[in-house]
This record gives structure tokens, sequence and C-alpha cells, in this order.
């Protein structure tokens, strides 16, 4: 078999087989077929896309490709929830526990922010003393004792979906559905729930600008895990506005946990018990509204915030912070932003957002720079809301006060006034089983 043949191939609109599909992934992580290759192998597929057979095909291959997390010694149903990433996107630290206190086995490998978007490991060190590198072991342990535990990423899970993926980065190739599926239902097989929750994040913040394309994607990552034999829903969430109030860290997990005393923002609540309901069905068998139910009533009785607080000690944090926020490292700087316009606020650009709370030191621009657990913005104004020349439109919060000007201005950017009050934005916009 030559790679050379297999390039050909799918340019010409062929349908390559399952041993073609092999070979290129084997071969291209080995090293024997070069980046040149599979890179012109990638714009292949970007041009005349994959079946869904060959999709399928793909992810398997890649998910094979490394470690594969061994679940087996967890005592019940494992289920997953997986985001396509987002702007204040904390859903993952309230979800989690919610579905844990109501009987499920979350078992989750998140990873670090990247760009934009930030990550739950992140998020989680920022309560002092939390582990998020424990050994495969410690994990089964903690989620057989507690239900519950959210670890990085160990081992080499998918290694040719991480080669393939800094390679679609620098060729233009990362926007092909068939190449985004395969390389997310990759790493999600590999880390070995039985069930998994795709939220699957839609407008300016999101990786999917549109809900047509969303759509695509999450009907294509559904027939990729159930073609594996794993439960699968994918949730289409509104991501054109940040959600909740808060972008950075520490300020993340305070909305969490404030979201589980019952005193979050309606919208974040809304799509967190949305997304719990929906891995509940998976372990009760239960329909959706009785498991929307059990999800607000682990809220209302304070058994969400219980397993949290469980969580943060048996992963060596200090659980304090949930009754005092000033556990968390607090940061030098404090900035009200004013409004320089009158008007509605027509639209949020989340992405924006979320370079501004990067700026103030809360993301990355690159893998292993460090980053301020405090740094961030706390929104008081969102799209549809009536503003004052003057009025507060938002706090920062850094350590680096020459940052805050630079901040301001991306800030300021992601904002559009107008005079007449916009139509509310739709927040879920369809569940694909
Ligand atoms: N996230 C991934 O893990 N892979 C992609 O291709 C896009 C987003």
């Amino acid at each position: 078999m030559r790679m050379y043949d297999i390039i050909h191939k799918k340019r010409n609109g062929g349908e390559l087989s399952e041993e073609e599909i092999r070979f290129f992934i084997e071969g291209y992580t080995e090293g024997e077929i070069p980046d040149y290759q599979a890179a012109a192998f990638c714009m292949a597929v970007y041009f005349q896309g994959m079946t869904a057979k060959e999709t399928s095909e793909l992810t398997l291959a890649m998910a094979e490709s490394g470690d594969q997390i061994n679940l087996g010694g967890v005592d019940g149903f494992t289920v997953d929830k997986h985001s396509t990433g987002g702007v204040g996107d904390k859903t993952s630290l309230i979800v989690a526990p919610i579905v844990a206190s109501c009987g499920g086995k979350v078992a989750k490998m998140s990873g670090r922010g990247l760009g934009h978007t930030g990550g739950t490991v992140d998020k989680l060190e920022s309560i002092p003393g939390f582990r998020t590198e424990l050994n495969p072991d410690e994990f089964i342990k903690q989620v057989n004792d507690i239900g519950l535990c959210i670890v990085g990423q160990t081992g080499e899970l998918a290694p040719a979906d991480k080669k393939l993926y800094a390679l679609r980065d620098v060729t233009a190739t990362v926007e092909s559905i068939s190449l985004i599926a395969s390389s997310i239902m990759s790493k999600k097989l590999a880390a070995g729930s039985n069930g998994i929750v795709l939220d699957v994040k839609t407008g300016s913040g999101a990786f999917m600008k549109t809900a047509e394309e969303s759509e695509k994607l999450a009907k294509e990552m559904v027939s990729i895990g159930r073609s594996a034999g794993r439960s699968v829903t994918a949730v289409i969430t509104n991501m054109d506005i940040p959600l909740g109030d808060s972008v950075g860290n520490s300020l993340e997990v305070i909305e969490a946990i404030k979201t589980l005393k019952g005193e979050g923002e309606s919208e974040l609540t809304e799509v967190c018990l949305t997304l719990a309901a929906q891995m509940l069905c998976m372990v009760t068998g239960e329909d959706e509204k009785t498991c929307f139910s059990m999800a607000k009533g682990a809220i209302d009785d304070g058994s969400a915030l219980n397993k949290l607080r469980e969580m943060i000690s048996a992963q060596g944090g200090n659980a304090g912070v949930v009754d005092d926020y000033s556990l968390f490292k607090q940061p030098k700087y404090t900035a009200e932003i004013f409004s320089e316009c009158d008007g509605y606020i027509e639209h949020t650009d989340a992405e924006k957002i979320g370079i501004a709370s990067v700026i103030l030191g809360a993301g990355r621009e690159k893998k292993g720079d460090p980053i301020d657990p405090s740094a961030g913005i706390v929104l008081k104004k969102k799209t549809g809301d009536r503003v004052e020349k003057g009025d507060t439109l938002a706090v920062f919060y850094t350590d680096d006060e020459s940052k805050i000007e630079e901040a301001k201005q991306e800030f300021f950017d992601a904002f559009t006034f107008g005079s007449e009050k916009p139509q509310p934005q739709k927040l879920i916009y369809k569940i694909i089983k």
C-alpha cells in the first residue's frame, strides 16, 4: 500500500477502506508517513469530505493509536461530558457534581485552556492545593468512593490526533466536520466512559459559528459514538455571548459554586440542568423531565454542592473556598470599566471577551505559558441590557496593571449598541440522540 495512492483516491472523491485509513494513521503516528503527505491527505478530506463509515474508521484508528482508559474497575455506569469549547464555559464544574450526587459515575479527563477558550483543569487548579494529576488507581478509587473525579489527561490518549491536530492547525484544514468529529470523538472513546454527552457550542465564541454547522458536527459525533457502541447525546447550545457573567479561572469556579448554591444566572443554570438531565437519562433510564427535576433537586437540597466539596477535599484542595471566596488567590488590581455609549447592547462578542481576559492574564497564547488564576472579567451588562454612558459594564481583575488599557480596547470592541432592545437569543438549539 502507498500513501500516494490513498491521497490520490481521496482527492478524486473515492471512499477509503478501513485498511487504507489504518495504514495512514499507523504510519503517521509512527513517523513513517511525512507531514507533507498527511497535510495533503487532510486537504483532500477538507474538499471531498468523508462518508460516515470512513469517519468512524478514522476515529477508531486514532482512538486506538495510544493508551485507552479502562474504566472496567468502576462499579456502575460511567458518564462523561464534553464541550466543544467556549468563553466562560464552567458547565463541567456544575454538571459533574450534580450527576454524581444523583448516582452517576463521572470519571472525567479535562483539558487546559488555549487561545480565547478556557479549560476545566486550569479552573480547578485555581483552588488552593487541588491536584489534577492522579495516577490511574487513585482516579478509579475516587470514582468508586465518591462518584466523581476530574483530572488532566494522563498517558498518551489518541497521539495520532495530537499530531494531526497540530498539523491541521497550520495547514488551514481544521474546519472540516469529518476531521473535527473524529478528533473529538477519538479522545472521548479512548477516555473510556459508557455514556458521553456532548455540549456542541454555536455562535461567535464557538468553533462552529452557525447552528447549521453545529448540527452537522453534532450528528456526525453521535453517529460515530453509536457505531463504537457508546450512548451519545449532543446538545447544541448558544455560545454567541459568554455563558454566565464571569470569565477567568477562580472567577468561574466562584460562579460555579454560586450556581450550585442556587444563586446562579438563570441561563447558565438552564444549560447545566439540561446537560445534567441528559447524562442522568443515560444513568437511570428515566425520561428527560424526571431527570431534569432530579438535577434541579440536587441543587435545591445542597447535595450537588456537597459533592463538589467532597471532590475538592479528595483531590487535596481546600474545600473552605466553597464558603469563603477570599481563600482564592486575590488579584493585585481591579478596575471598573465604564460604558462610553448609551443604548441597548445588541451583541456581546464572546471571542473578544475571551481575548480581553487572556490579555489580563487568565489564559495562555501558547502551550505552557503561565496563567494568573485570579485574572479575568466579571460582566455587569450583557446582550439585551439597556446601558447609559458611565454605567459599569464590567470589572477587570489582574496582577498586571499595564495590561488593563489593552484589554479594555479589545473588550469595548466586543460590544455593539442599538436603540432597540434585541430579541432574546435561543439558549438550547437542539438535542440530538
Ligand atoms: N477540538 C478538538 O479536539 N479537535 C478539533 O478538531 C477541533 C476542536
